[in-house]
């Protein structure tokens, strides 16, 4: 059987430039991806961006221009976003494309053809930042203004023709959802809010709007735009080309194996999402993971209090490999968590540059200078090498049971404690004093700390990949041949072809006083 496995960012609204928060879910989904194709996994990772809506109208009239054209130039810095962070994924939807039009009109024929939309008016609160409906209980007036007491985003007043899709009439199916799929909302401490909402009961959702035209008309009536989140989830399943199901894409990557996104917009995914694809009789996607929120210095990012953190910054005067692990080791990944520069440093300094690059530096030198520049090939092993090869070895299945289960931060922490031992082994080993007295010894040594360099390698290479890929090359190990399979595998390295040159992995960063 095909093992295939399709991971989703969400697409981001190009109303300015790309942030720290949405480097972020794009990197966390990317490491999942690049497991995955390390596991052996056809993976289809789609990011994109979401073009529609009110908020974009608006943010194009503020800047003069037209809304396709407006689109047009941020999306690109959103593509451009996914160069600079390395990003492996297969696709880039744009909601203003044609195939993403034919499939969320097809959608919305079928919700009417189930009979869950209907005709109304909505009156109510309307958030035009969060593109999304409050109801009363959850506004307050702070300073005057009426804002949501969930995002803090101003409310507007909104009484408008609208359609209605039939929410209240799917909580029940929801709930058997999740309470058979418990896997579906991640991390669980997220569900609870999720079953709490629904179990209150859902109101009918308002689906289109009539005060403004930048959107995709309701079929048949083009008075209406569909709400931009009908039209913007709908982006999971228009790039896999539906409603062409027999499509290949379709058939083997829907339905999705992971949503990976942040917990503001929860409720669209966990809700909204599945219901949808209920009245329309769709398979529902098998899990959505709600990461925490990045705080910059503490503080929430906004542009008021100044303190967005720029990704392409970031990665100019630090290096993506070094960006993405900092966010790995150092969020908690269900969590919020502060970011700061100096901790970035120490971390780069410590487990990057001091541990990692500087073990991968020592030993390559060294062969170089004592072994012809080729890994000795010598498998005698002693006590001491078994108990660092088979630790790892060992672990290996919970490994990947960590990644799989969005452990991110376990999965690292465990990786690090390796390569911490594998520095200890090396320095407690000492190679150099039985260079003369004991070459076989000192040969054994020299394969056990490579093959250790390869299976850390191998295990950190979703997580920084061009520093793994260029230490796993200076060994002839060519990228095609990375994958979980080659852990602990004996035989990987030829033993006859002198190793690569290899520059400085990682640079020590200097405190600046
Ligand atoms: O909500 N910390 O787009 P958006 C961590 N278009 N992640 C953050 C973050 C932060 N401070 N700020 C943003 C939308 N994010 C919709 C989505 S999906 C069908 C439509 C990330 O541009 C996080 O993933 O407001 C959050 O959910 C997303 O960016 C919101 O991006
Ligand atoms: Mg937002």
């Amino acid at each position: 059987m095909d093992k295939n496995f399709y991971i989703t960012t969400p697409i981001y609204y190009p109303s300015g430039k790309p942030h720290m928060g949405h480097a972020y879910s794009s990197i966390i989904a990317d490491i999942f991806a690049r497991f995955k194709r390390l596991e052996g996994y056809n993976v289809l990772f789609l990011t994109g961006t979401d073009e529609h809506g009110l908020k974009i109208q608006r943010e194009a009239e503020k800047n003069k221009k037209d809304p396709k054209k407006f689109c047009d130039e941020l999306s690109e810095k959103f593509k451009d976003l996914t160069k600079i962070l390395n990003l492996s994924n297969d696709d880039f939807i744009r909601t203003t494309e044609k195939r993403h039009y034919k499939s969320v009109q097809e959608i919305w024929n079928k919700l009417v053809e189930s009979g869950d939309i209907y005709l109304d008016k909505y009156t109510g609160w309307y958030s035009v930042s969060d593109e999304a409906y409050y109801d009363e209980n959850e506004i307050e007036l702070v300073n005057g203004k009426k804002i949501s007491k969930l995002s803090g985003s101003l409310v507007d007043w909104v009484e408008e023709e609208s359609y209605f899709f039939k929410l209240s009439s799917w909580s029940d199916k929801l709930l058997k959802y999740y309470k058979d799929n418990n896997d579906f909302i991640l991390p669980s401490s997220r569900k609870n809010e999720v079953v709490n909402f629904v179990e209150k009961g859902l109101k009918d959702l308002s689906v289109s709007r009539t005060s403004f035209s930048w959107g995709i008309p309701v079929p048949k009536n083009n008075k209406h735009v569909i709400y931009v989140w009908l039209d913007a989830l709908t982006n999971y399943i228009s790039a896999l080309n539906f409603p062409d199901i027999e499509d290949n894409n379709y058939k083997r990557f829907w339905p999705a194996d992971i949503h990976i996104i942040g917990k503001d917009i929860l409720r669209f995914h966990a809700i909204y999402w599945p219901a949808f694809l209920l009245a329309a009789k769709l398979p529902l996607p098998k899990k959505v993971f709600g990461h925490g929120w990045i705080l910059s210095d503490d503080k929430k990012m906004s542009k008021s209090l100044g303190n967005i953190l720029d990704p392409i910054e970031i990665v100019n005067n630090y290096g993506i490999d070094q960006l993405r692990y900092y966010l790995v080791k150092e969020v908690s990944l269900g969590n919020d968590g502060s970011i700061s520069m100096e901790n970035l440093k120490n971390c780069i300094n410590n487990d990057l540059a001091n541990n990692y690059g500087n073990l991968c530096q020592r030993v390559f030198s060294f062969i170089k200078k004592n072994c012809s520049n080729k890994i000795p090939n010598a498998k005698k092993f002693n006590a001491v090498d078994n108990k660092l090869l088979n630790q790892l070895k060992n672990n290996v299945p919970n490994l990947i049971k960590l990644m799989n289960n969005q452990n991110l931060n376990e999965f690292i922490k465990i990786v690090v404690s390796y390569s911490f031992d594998a520095n200890k082994y090396f320095n407690d080993s000492e190679p150099w004093s039985v260079k003369k007295t004991d070459p076989e010894r000192m040969n054994v040594i020299l394969f056990t700390i490579c093959e250790q360099i390869k299976n850390i390698s191998i295990l950190l290479n979703s997580i920084i990949p061009i520093a793994t890929e260029k230490v796993l090359y200076t060994m002839n190990i060519e990228k095609e041949k990375i994958s979980i399979d080659q852990i602990n595998n004996l035989e990987s390295f030829n033993h006859n072809k002198e190793l690569k040159e290899l520059d400085i992995l990682f640079n020590k960063i200097e405190n600046d006083n």
